[in-house]
């Protein structure tokens, strides 16, 4: 054999070699993480056995995820799927993954999850479907799953259908922050009486509707922050009994009627700052929710005797108003919450109100 056909074969045959390792090292191991990074995948996974090891996609572009896509059912504890360029999941995608804690799906580009997507998974610790591109809850699809906590935050969800958890297992923190939910019915939270902590903060709801948390028995932790919420009837809080903290800051209300807070019976901490009131009724307030230790009042439309006289009452019953925050302390203020020198009767754009305090702040500057 001459020696060039000879080295030319030896090229052909590493360079054969080397195509097929490719191939075949889709997933490398790495002992000091103990994780396979899978790379390059678009269709299907190795079907090779992973054993007990996290698994992390890097490069792969799986539209659809399917009963399939990951052939080799294994005792995987964490499967990070972000960045995948998934558009879809069908049912049962990870049937195969009954002890899988974590799954990371967040940075795809979700809009379509099938009835019965997780079933079978009872062991999650956080399923993150964050930053995809959902605008509804298909009624289903999280049936059959038991979570500790679910993320769907900044997606473009705009309203909750009744009976869309109807046949969730549990979820306990269920985190829809940051989407544009208007929309919310009676029975959109029905099937989640496990739920401890809801987060909705920066969604547009200007509605609450009557019954909404009649199923949510043990819930905790409610964070309505950020949302356009302007008026609130008797009963809209009721079937809250155990609820500790509730965030209605930054809402666009300019009334607050204590007595909503009549059924929270271990209510402790409550957010009503940055509104529009310029009235609250301190007693009442005391009287609704004796319980409550901290409140926060802070950048509404109040005017300093008014603001005083409620320092003045919650600080003799023992209720924190300061917290923790950063103050307004360049204007007229109590330890940092602003007050107009003079008196507000009616709500006004904050803006406005800002200015108002600014103006008459600098003008009793009294220079010597
Ligand atoms: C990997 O395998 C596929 C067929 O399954 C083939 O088309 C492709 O060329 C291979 N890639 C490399 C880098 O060898
Ligand atoms: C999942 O992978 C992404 C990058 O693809 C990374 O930014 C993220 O931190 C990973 N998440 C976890 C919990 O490992
Ligand atoms: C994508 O998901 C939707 C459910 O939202 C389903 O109706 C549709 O058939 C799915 N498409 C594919 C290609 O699987
Ligand atoms: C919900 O998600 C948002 C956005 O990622 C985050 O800022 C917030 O802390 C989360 N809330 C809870 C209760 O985990």
């Amino acid at each position: 054999m001459d020696f060039n056909r000879w080295a030319s074969l030896l090229m052909c045959s590493i360079a054969f070699a080397n195509s097929q390792d490719m191939n075949k090292s889709a997933c490398t191991f790495a002992h000091d993480k103990l994780t396979y990074f899978c790379s390059g995948i678009v269709d299907a996974f190795p079907s090779t056995y992973y054993g007990a090891y996290n698994i992390k996609c890097t490069g792969c572009v799986i539209p659809v995820f399917q009963p399939g896509t990951f052939p080799a059912s294994g005792e995987i504890p964490s499967f990070n799927l972000s960045n995948s360029g998934i558009e879809n999941i069908t049912s049962g995608a990870f049937a195969t993954l009954p002890k899988l804690r974590y799954l990371y799906l967040q940075n795809n580009k979700i809009f379509g999850i099938e009835p019965g997507a997780f079933k079978g998974l009872k062991q999650i610790y956080e399923l993150n479907l964050e930053h995809n591109e959902m605008t509804y809850i298909m009624a289903g699809i999280f049936n059959g799953l038991n979570a500790l906590a679910v993320h769907l935050g900044h997606n473009h969800i705009k309203e909750i259908l009744p009976g869309s958890f109807d046949g969730v297992d549990q979820i306990i923190t269920f985190n829809l922050s940051f989407n544009d939910i208007a929309i919310l019915h009676m029975d959109s939270f029905k099937g989640l009486q496990n739920m401890e902590i809801l987060d909705l903060q920066h969604n547009k709801i200007c509605y609450i509707p009557l019954g909404l948390f009649q199923y949510s028995d043990v819930l905790k932790g409610l964070d309505l922050k950020g949302n356009k919420l302007r008026y609130f009837m008797p009963g809209t809080f009721s079937g809250l009994k155990r609820l500790l903290t509730i965030n209605l800051a930054n809402n666009e209300f300019s009334e607050f009627d204590p007595s909503l807070l009549l059924p929270m019976a271990s209510i402790y901490y409550l957010d009503i700052s940055r509104n529009n009131l310029f009235y609250l009724d301190s007693q009442s307030l005391h009287a609704s929710a004796p319980t409550v230790k901290l409140l926060m009042i802070n950048d509404n439309l109040w005017d300093c005797p008014m603001l005083t006289n409620l320092i003045r009452y919650f600080k003799g019953v023992g209720i924190d108003t300061f917290g923790t925050g950063n103050g307004r302390y360049d204007v007229t203020n109590i330890n940092g919450i602003m007050c107009l020198l003079g008196s507000v009767t009616y709500a006004m754009p904050f803006n406005h109100y800002m200015d108002l305090v600014k103006a008459s702040s600098d003008k009793h500057i009294n220079y010597c």
